[in-house]
């Protein structure tokens, strides 16, 4: 599913400190593919291209969006964090043609999560929250936690998220609450 030039090409696009943080969110990814049971495969290549939509050099993401007629709703719209992931995934699919629905839904999602995650999309979500370049105080719990149980590992990073956003007064996208509610009455009829 990876090709050869995606490395070159990716780099060249997002420049080479985010590119470094892909290489680790693959690694990431993989290593929990292969605990959790989902495909080495596809883990890499989504880890690998999840951040595919951060394009460097001050491009206006949103006008970039309207070009691949993507129609991006109003919460989107208002935290610019979000849009490189829907934008991302319109890249990966044109771009380096990736076909795969459940690799193309861990792009679009590795920003908010949303409900009924599959166990690719919240690898990916995870790992990108935990790649060894990460440092925020609860790191090493989410880590830690990540390699027992993917759930408990995606409601702290999740948690971690909404933070996140709080304190820099941005918009919470529903998706995330959703995501979150619905992990969280799971977990609790467990
Ligand atoms: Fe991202
Ligand atoms: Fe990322």
């Amino acid at each position: 599913m990876i090709k050869d030039w995606f490395y070159d090409k990716l780099k060249e696009n997002i420049g080479e400190l985010r590119y470094e943080h892909s290489l680790r969110v693959m690694e990431k990814s993989v290593e929990l593919a292969k605990i959790y049971n989902v495909s080495v495969e596809k883990a890499a290549v989504a880890g690998l291209l999840h951040d595919c939509g951060k394009l460097k050099g001050g491009i206006n993401l949103l006008k970039l969006a309207e070009d691949f007629d993507i129609i991006l709703d109003s919460m989107t719209k208002n935290n610019h964090e979000l849009i490189h992931s829907v934008l991302g995934a319109a890249i990966a699919e044109k771009e380096y043609g990736i076909v795969d629905e459940d690799v193309l839904n861990a792009i679009r999602f590795h920003t908010t999560g949303r409900e009924n995650m599959s166990k690719l999309e919240k690898i990916v979500y995870i790992a990108d929250m935990i790649e060894p370049g990460r440092s925020f105080e609860g790191v090493d719990d989410i880590r830690k936690l990540a390699l027992v149980d993917l759930d408990k590992a995606l409601i702290l990073s999740i948690d971690n998220t909404l933070k996140f956003v709080i304190e820099k007064r941005k918009l919470i996208h529903l998706d995330s609450v959703k995501a979150r509610n619905q992990l969280l009455i799971q977990k609790s009829m467990e």
